[in-house]
């Protein structure tokens, strides 16, 4: 079964051809980034606009990377929440049309759920490799830090989830207050390298025995660290209607030691996020533990978390780590369709009324295996 799948929940415009869940035939993706970054983020309605006029010739070019015309596709999946409300509609307006068009079921995506099963994807012709249970799952995208358990094929548990800050929110605002751009998680990861992590001694918020995260005591104190450096930012022109704020970058004095700051800040983050991961899978004795959303294409993260299993499970079988492919964590297409196949299983199909919902909760189900 070959699903199509449509992506539209933020500034990313993409589609997919994914079979059985599993062989990802193709991934198509239209970064806005070019049109957000004068503006230090995401505007809500440039985004909605953009996908407007991406997303028909990023269909078509998702059809012929998989080789198929539209009658080879069995159904349309597209993402109905959580997002941006003006950048969902689009997605979801044109599956409809495409699925009404073709005659094929529509399958409505939760976009968290889909993150999650990014870890089942493979490249086509690669064998199916179904994560063993109990798994758990850290999520950690723009809008989400939650650490998820599986512990049975269609069964997930929220242990905890972040109190303010998403994981990859920390990221922006770091990169932000430092000067360095968006999107902030690449940027602070590429100036981190050139920096020691050791040289501020940055907050950490354990919380406790607790499962939850909170990164905003950690913004402030980058702030902190950043405020003596400070030059006052030229006032921007007041705007005509139907303008946008361009973004000011900040300006500093002299001897901002941006580096050694983004590397400290990133090492907070990641630390937190790999002992608190690597502490519940002994405590719910995980045989596999894996990382998912656009903050999981993050390499000190992914090789800390290693690292900490290793140490918590010191001498004994340590579970499998297993990331999604680096395509596949930040927001995609191949994801949706890849979920969408679980959701036809379980016998979920949405009619034409279907609805945007933004703040769709985590309701994730996926089954365990995987059939052409
Ligand atoms: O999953 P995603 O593409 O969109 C959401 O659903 O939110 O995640 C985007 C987030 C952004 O906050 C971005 O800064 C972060 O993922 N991110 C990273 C990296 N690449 C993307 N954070 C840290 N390191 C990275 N390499
Ligand atoms: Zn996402």
């Amino acid at each position: 079964m070959k699903i199509l799948g449509i992506e539209t929940s933020c500034d990313e415009t993409a589609a997919s051809v994914v079979q059985g869940g599993v062989w990802v035939h193709s991934n198509v993706i239209a970064s806005q980034i070019a049109l957000h970054q004068a503006h230090g983020g995401v505007v809500p309605e440039l985004a909605a606009r953009g996908h407007i006029t991406a997303i028909a010739p990023v269909i078509e070019a998702a059809l012929a990377e998989a080789g198929i015309d539209r009658t080879g596709i069995d159904a349309v999946a597209v993402t109905n929440g959580p997002g941006l409300a003006g950048s969902l509609l689009v997605g979801v307006n044109v599956a409809k049309a495409f699925a009404y068009a073709i005659d094929r079921p529509l399958v409505p995506v939760n976009h968290l759920e889909a993150h999650v099963g990014a870890n089942w994807l493979r490249e086509r012709g690669e064998k199916a490799e179904p994560p063993a249970l109990p798994a758990i799952c850290l999520l950690v995208s723009g809008g989400h830090t939650e650490l998820i358990l599986i512990d049975r094929p269609g069964r997930f548990r929220l242990l905890g989830r972040t109190l303010d800050d998403a994981a990859g929110e920390a990221f922006d605002k770091g990169a932000r207050l430092l000067g360095l751009g968006y999107p902030g998680g690449p940027a602070i990861q590429r100036a981190a390298e050139q920096g020691s992590s050791t040289a501020f001694e940055l907050p950490r918020a354990w919380l406790g025995e607790s499962d939850d995260f909170s990164f905003s005591g950690l913004k402030t104190a980058l702030l902190r660290q950043v405020e003596p450096y400070r030059l006052p930012v030229e006032k921007a022109a007041p705007l005509a209607p139907g303008l946008f704020a361009e973004h000011r970058a900040p300006r500093f004095a002299d001897g901002l030691p941006a580096a050694d700051l983004a590397a400290s800040f990133q090492e907070a983050i990641v630390e937190v996020l790999t002992v608190k991961t690597a502490r519940a899978a002994v405590a719910h004795n995980a045989r596999t533990v894996m990382l998912a959303g656009g903050v999981a294409a993050n390499r000190p993260l992914r090789q800390r978390l290693g690292e900490e299993i290793d140490r918590a499970f010191a001498g004994q079988p340590a579970p499998r780590v297993r990331f999604p492919l680096f395509a596949f964590c930040t927001d995609n297409a191949a994801m949706i369709a890849g979920a969408a196949y679980h959701v036809l299983l379980r016998g979920e199909q949405a009619g034409w009324d279907l609805d945007i919902n933004p703040r769709l909760p985590l309701r994730v189900v996926i089954a365990d295996s995987a059939h052409e």
